[in-house]
């Protein structure tokens, strides 16, 4: 889902004819994943060659990797722009886009899997004006685990959206958090509680800086909710020992309607 709407871009004959060259920042489960499929799925690898693989914790990874080509390794950072790359994909930790977000999209398309960073004002307004900038680089975001996120994003244009609330419920193993909420989540399983308990109901941009890997799916509903955003979507996030898999339930009212658009869409949870 791109995050601004903008006018589709004349691409040059030679930009319809090469690969588009994807830097990849982050080689944990997602990066690794992607760094393969680029370079051995069929379809993508037809359309998409890797312009680099950075592990911001330990260059050394991506190096003892063989199947990563040598000149693809990027041990700095701060060296991304020597690569060329047309996508940079963040798929480490929301600490990259607060620190290089805005400069990306001074060259390149950014895909931001770590979508909780757009809870930090600063990187989120950087991030915007730079997409805005009139360098031709838009911002996208996996919809992940939520269905309709193009649904909302359209509402949202159209001016039908009045409010839109996103709950997440996963067992407590599920949950990494951080304080307050990871002891309230302690308290919780101290306690025994079976069912469902909310650990905390508000505004997106106070529950993702404390549940910054659990809540990407409802930051990504407040970037398509563009009209309401992190302030005006409301987070829920509910543990429940009992849960096999994660639910994650969208509830919007309609301008003109009575009755709220819903969808309660199942992710099967994997062991961390
Ligand atoms: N939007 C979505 O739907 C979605 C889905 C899956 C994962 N994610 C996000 O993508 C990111 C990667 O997920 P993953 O499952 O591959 O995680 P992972 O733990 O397997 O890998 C994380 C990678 O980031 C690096 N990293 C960790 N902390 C860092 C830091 N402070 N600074 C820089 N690099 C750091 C690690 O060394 C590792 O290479 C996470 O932020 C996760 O929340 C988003």
């Amino acid at each position: 889902m791109r995050v601004l709407r903008a006018p589709a871009r004349v691409l040059s004959s030679t930009a319809l004819t090469r690969r588009r060259r994807v830097g990849i920042i982050g080689f944990g489960a997602v990066g690794q994943y992607l760094a393969r499929t680029v370079q051995t799925d069929p379809v993508c690898s037809q359309k998409l060659e890797l312009a680099f693989v950075c592990e911001p914790m330990d260059a050394r990874a991506v190096r003892a990797d063989k199947s990563i080509p040598a000149e693809c390794a990027l041990d700095d950072l701060g060296d991304f722009a020597s690569k060329g790359a047309d996508l940079i994909v963040e798929v480490a930790h929301p600490s990259i886009s607060e620190r290089y977000g805005a400069a990306f999209l001074k060259h390149a398309d950014y895909l931001v899997a770590s979508v909780t960073t757009f809870a930090d004002r600063k990187t989120e307004s950087d991030m915007l004006a730079a997409a805005k900038s009139g360098a031709g680089h838009g911002i996208y975001i996996p919809a992940g685990a939520l269905w309709g996120a193009r649904d909302i994003q359209n509402m949202a244009f159209r001016g039908n959206l009045r409010g839109l609330t996103v709950t997440m419920k996963k067992a407590p193993h599920h949950l990494k958090l951080l304080p307050p909420l990871s002891d309230r989540l302690a308290e919780v399983v101290a306690s025994g509680a079976s069912g469902e308990t909310v650990l905390y109901e508000g505004p997106c941009r106070g529950l993702a800086p404390f549940a910054p890997n659990n809540t990407n799916t409802i930051a990504a509903a407040a970037l398509a909710a563009h009209n309401l955003g992190m302030d005006g979507t409301i987070g829920r996030l509910v543990c429940d020992p009992s849960l096999q898999a994660h639910i994650v339930e969208a509830s919007c009212p309609l301008l003109h309607s009575d009755l709220p658009a819903h969808t309660t869409p199942l992710a099967p949870a994997c062991p961390l």
